[in-house]
This record gives structure tokens, sequence and C-alpha cells, in this order.
């Protein structure tokens, strides 16, 4: 029997990526990324997987991912990035440090990330990078996060542009409000996604063949009725 395939999951200590690690590690060996190496740890021994921990905004760190795969000798089947910040706020009292870290975990840790595992990914692996229905329509308080979400999707696109000629699958996953720790804030809608519903649809899109193109899958959250939708978007 082969031996399993590497998959890579970024933001893997919680929430979506987490589920996804869990729900992965049948199929692949996993290797759990994201900064808190307690959470990651923890999970690595529940679904014996490795893990390194890394903040995606350091091109330093990324580079020293880029690097722990290469010595590995075979490229990833599968790389999930699911990476993400939100921090809410109005655009006049949003500070600039908190606009450019939601810019830098949610779109510019994709291409840190990208940029250093290309030169591995062989024919037939993918990459899925975790967006959200916020990219598709600004909202209130969710400038930041919405720019960022459209930005992850259009940079998506090129990413397909340039590796599916090389046999590479790019996909975009964009859920709806989804229970996790992101989410965990007053005043928010409780028609929400299950993680693990996410994870499945990761599962099921790694199962594909990667010449069946699927740009973006999105997920709705449950809605109680078709005029009682309550909160905004994520
Ligand atoms: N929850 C929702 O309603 C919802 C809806 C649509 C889309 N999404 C998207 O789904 C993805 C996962 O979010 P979630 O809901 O699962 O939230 P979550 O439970 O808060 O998980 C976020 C993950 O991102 C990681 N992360 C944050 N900053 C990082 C950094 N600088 N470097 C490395 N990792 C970092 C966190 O790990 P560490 O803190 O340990 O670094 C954590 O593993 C995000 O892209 C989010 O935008 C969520």
């Amino acid at each position: 029997m082969d031996a399993k395939r590497l998959a890579i999951v970024v933001g893997a200590s919680s929430g979506i990526g987490a589920e996804t690690a869990r729900i992965l590690a049948g199929q692949y060996e996993v290797l759990l990324v994201a900064r808190r190496a307690d959470r990651l740890r923890a999970l690595a021994d529940e679904i014996g997987g490795e893990f390194v921990a890394a903040d995606v905004t350091s091109a330093e760190d990324m580079r020293r991912l880029g690097e722990i795969v290469r010595e590995r000798g075979r490229g990833p089947g599968l790389v999930v990035y699911s990476a993400g910040v939100m921090r809410p706020s109005p655009v006049h009292r949003t500070g600039v440090e908190d606009w450019d870290h939601v810019l830098s975990v949610n779109l510019r840790g994709a291409f840190l990330l990208a940029r250093e595992l290309i030169p591995v990914l062989e024919p037939g692996s993918r990459i899925v990078l975790v967006s959200s229905v916020a990219a598709d329509k600004g909202q209130p308080n969710l400038s930041a996060y919405a720019a960022s979400k459209a930005g992850l999707e259009r940079f998506a696109e090129s990413l397909a542009a340039e590796l599916e000629p090389k046999g590479v699958a790019v996909h975009v996953v964009a859920p709806g409000p989804t229970a996790t720790p992101l989410l965990d804030l007053p005043g928010t809608s409780p028609f929400q996604l299950e993680a693990v519903r996410v994870a499945e649809v990761v599962d099921w899109l790694s199962r594909l063949p990667t010449d069946v193109v699927i740009k973006k899958i999105t997920l709705r959250a449950p809605v109680k009725g078709p005029f009682a939708r309550e909160g905004h978007d994520r």
C-alpha cells in the first residue's frame, strides 16, 4: 500500500482548521501549523500528526516551514489555509495596526505560504483557501475582514491560473457564520454552521481528481426562516 501523503493545515489550533485536521487524519499524514504550540501538540497527540508552531505574518516563519517540508523529500498532497482573524469595528474606529493585522493574517499569510510551497507541489496536489461569505458583500464593522477575504479570492484565482496548468488544483471554501472562537462575540447570529461541516467539504474536495475544476464552494449557515435572518454574514 502507498504511504499516506502529507496534508498541511494552517490555522489548525482551533475551529475550522482543527476540525479539518481531524477529518483529514484518516487519509493523510497531517502537519498542523499555527502559533499556539500547546494546542497543536494536544491535537497532534490526538490524531497522530506532527506540528510546527509558526506565525503566518512572518516571512521568516513561512520560510522555515517551507524548509521543513522540503527536508521531507516529497511535497504535500494538500495544503489548507484556514488561518484567520476578524477584529470587527467601524472604519473610523479601526486602528491602523488592527487593519494591517487582519490583512496580514487573512491575505498576506496565504501569499507567504504559497510562495514557499509552490516549488515543491507536484501534479495531483491541491490548495484549499478558507475564505468567507463576507468576501462577496461589504458589511458594517467588517471592512478589513471583507477586504481581506475579497483579496484572498482574487489571489486564489491568480494562483489557480498559474498552478492548474501544472496539475495543481486550487479551491476556495467560503463558509457563512460558523460556531468557532472567531465568532465568540456579543450579538452574533445564533444560526451558525458547525465547523465539522466545513471540514467535510474540504475532505470531499480532497478526494476529487485534480482535473475537476471547482473554483469555489459556498456554505450557507442555517436560517430559521426566509426573512428572519439576524446578524451579519462572516
Ligand atoms: N467562524 C466563522 O464564522 C467563519 C466564517 C467564514 C470563514 N471563516 C474563516 O475560517 C478560518 C478559520 O477560522 P475559525 O472560525 O476556525 O476561527 P478560530 O477558531 O479563531 O481559528 C483561527 C485559526 O487561525 C490561526 N491564526 C490566527 N492568527 C494566526 C497567525 N498570525 N499565524 C498563524 N495562525 C494564525 C489561529 O491559531 P493561533 O491563534 O494558534 O495562531 C487559529 O488556528 C478563518 O480564515 C476565518 O476567516 C470563519
